[in-house]
């Protein structure tokens, strides 16, 4: 071969292996509204910067005549390249090869950039679009998604781990994305199931679409599985870039500290009327939050589950924060089971990656009933407390309105290690409602006027924040107007905090 014809057999290479499973099958992809894995890759990498690694890797099963179907690339894209200028790896399934199915070659790729990016603390990204095991490889396949199960453990807590879904990802495939930080999915294109429609049909004569049982909407609203909903593959891709630009990449480096554009002594006098006095009139926390914000630019994570917990990136002079809040505009916050568990896994994840947590508290407490008592809030619940209690990131609270009974000491109190408790003058710390209150204190009475002057007397006693500020649980009354100059404050006091837990092999999470 002549030194030309080596270099036109490595372009003729290169072409094949950027082709995937051949232009019929990309056209199809393409016209069921879907990017192919390359498409995807590009839009999400910073231009030009995508490095691909194992292009001209292929399986090595022979059974089923598979020899001699091969593709270079064997069904995955896989390498490294930046996202604004910071260093990610990323693998994307091409279902044009196989459906993106996992071969043991393309397990062993995905389980390649994965530990390079665990050595080299940078996030791993995922965009899933399979059909599943390679159906021909059997076992073979089971052990390569075992073990890349094993590795989403390993480098859980180390670096971040995001997963797109961007296709079918069903049976064993969907615990891959399952122990990743966060998923996102795409509307009408993507699903999610362990078992689909045909076996539920067979099993409990149930009958589901696909949709129904795993689309987009259903985890990101009623399973909570999902974290982001996209619109299509090319604002996935954006989205997974606005998320990153929080993370740092990896929990031995600091999040992002970008310039801030935003004045640091910004007050804003609408605050001061946003908290309705009535206690039981709602308003919508993110009124209070956006505000506050730098550029007002908050990422909600999870918008569409358990929405009496409003949960979500922003930042504080140029610091990324997690912020955590009850919303009083749905369900009156209270605290439940999937608010809890929502709140936990969040407040975990910016713990394991020195997010500071601001909390902003409006609870009239947890949600009474057989339903919550049988689904297990307790336990559920106290995943929250133990997740704000072990987290040593600094934790700054806001009581804005309510901060009644447990649910008082589960939203980042004091006595869980908060460093700085802030309070409206419209706070009520206490055990409960006046009105609760009284009814209990006072059951016997029937004196009407008795009890409404009780009711004003238990008002003026403990529904307010100054009991608690005369205990030291509060630190600091402050007006609403000059919230974010006080969070920037405390940030700022707080941002050489070292504090560690006693050292154990790992606690025990109520699971
Ligand atoms: C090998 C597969 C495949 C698979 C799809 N293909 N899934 N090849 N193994 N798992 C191939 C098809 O043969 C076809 O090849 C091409 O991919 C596109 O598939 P279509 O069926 O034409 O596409 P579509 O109509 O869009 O349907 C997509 C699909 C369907 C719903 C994903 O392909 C499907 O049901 N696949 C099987 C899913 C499955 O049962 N997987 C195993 C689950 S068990 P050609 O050559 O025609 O283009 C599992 C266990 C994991 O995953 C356990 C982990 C612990």
């Amino acid at each position: 071969m002549t030194l030309e014809e080596k270099y036109k057999k490595f372009e003729e290479l290169n072409r094949q292996a950027e082709l995937g499973g051949g232009e019929d099958r990309i056209e199809k992809h393409h016209k069921g509204g879907k990017k192919t894995a390359r498409e995807r890759v590009n839009d999400f990498l910073d231009p030009g910067s995508f490095v691909e690694l194992d292009k001209f890797m292929t399986h090595r099963a022979t059974d089923f005549g598979m020899d001699k179907v091969k593709f270079l690339g064997d069904g995955v894209v896989t390498g490294y390249g930046k996202v604004e200028g910071r260093l990610v790896y990323v693998f994307a399934q091409d279902f044009t090869v196989f459906g993106g199915s996992l071969s043991r070659s393309n397990a062993d790729k995905i389980i390649k950039v994965t530990k390079l990016a665990m050595q080299n603390g940078a996030p791993i990204i995922g965009l899933n679009d399979s059909g599943g095991a390679r159906i021909q490889e059997g076992v073979q396949s089971l052990g390569g998604y075992a073990d890349i199960f094993y590795l989403n453990v390993m480098g859980s807590g180390v670096i971040p781990q995001i997963s797109a879904i961007l296709g079918p990802c069903a049976g064993g495939a969907v615990y891959s994305p399952a122990m990743t930080d966060f998923i996102m999915m795409v509307k009408d294109t993507s699903y999610m199931f362990v078992t689909g429609p045909d076996v539920i049909k067979t099993v409990t004569h149930e009958e589901v679409t696909k949709e129904e049982l795993g689309g987009a909407m259903t985890h990101n609203s009623k399973s909570g599985v999902a974290h982001f909903m996209a619109e299509d593959d090319e604002n996935a891709m954006m989205m997974l870039r606005e998320l990153l630009s929080f993370l740092p990449s990896n929990n031995m480096e600091d999040p992002p500290v970008l310039p801030c554009t935003d004045d640091i002594n910004r007050e804003d006098e609408k605050l001061q009327t946003i908290v309705p006095v009535d206690p039981n009139k709602p308003y919508d926390i993110k009124d209070i939050i956006i505000p506050v914000v730098d550029n007002k630019h908050f990422l909600e994570v999870q918008p569409h589950y358990a929405q009496n917990m409003v949960v979500g990136f922003a930042r504080l002079n140029g610091q990324p924060v997690g912020i955590v809040a009850n919303q009083p505009a749905f369900l009156a916050g209270v605290l439940d089971i999937n608010s809890s568990t929502k709140a936990a896994r969040f407040v975990r994840f910016c713990d394991a990656f020195s997010i500071p947590l601001i909390t902003f508290v409006d609870v009239p407490g947890f949600l009474p009933g057989t339903t919550q008592e049988f689904g297990g809030i307790i336990k559920h619940g106290a995943k929250l407390l133990y997740a704000f209690s072990e987290a040593t990131v600094p934790k700054i609270t806001i009581i804005t309105r309510k901060a009644y009974g447990g649910a008082y000491d589960v939203m980042s109190s004091k006595h869980i290690g908060a460093d700085i408790n802030y309070a409206y003058p419209t706070a009520e710390i206490a055990v409960m409602g006046a009105d609760g209150a009284v009814n209990i204190i006072f059951r016997s009475e029937k004196d009407g006027d008795k009890k409404t002057k009780a009711v004003e007397d238990y008002k003026d006693k403990f529904a307010s924040p100054y009991k608690a500020a005369e205990l030291g649980y509060i630190d600091e009354i402050i007006y609403p107007r000059q919230t974010r100059k006080k969070l920037i404050q405390a940030l700022d006091m707080t941002k050489n905090k070292s504090k560690t837990n006693p050292p154990k092999k790992h606690g025990n999470i109520p699971l």
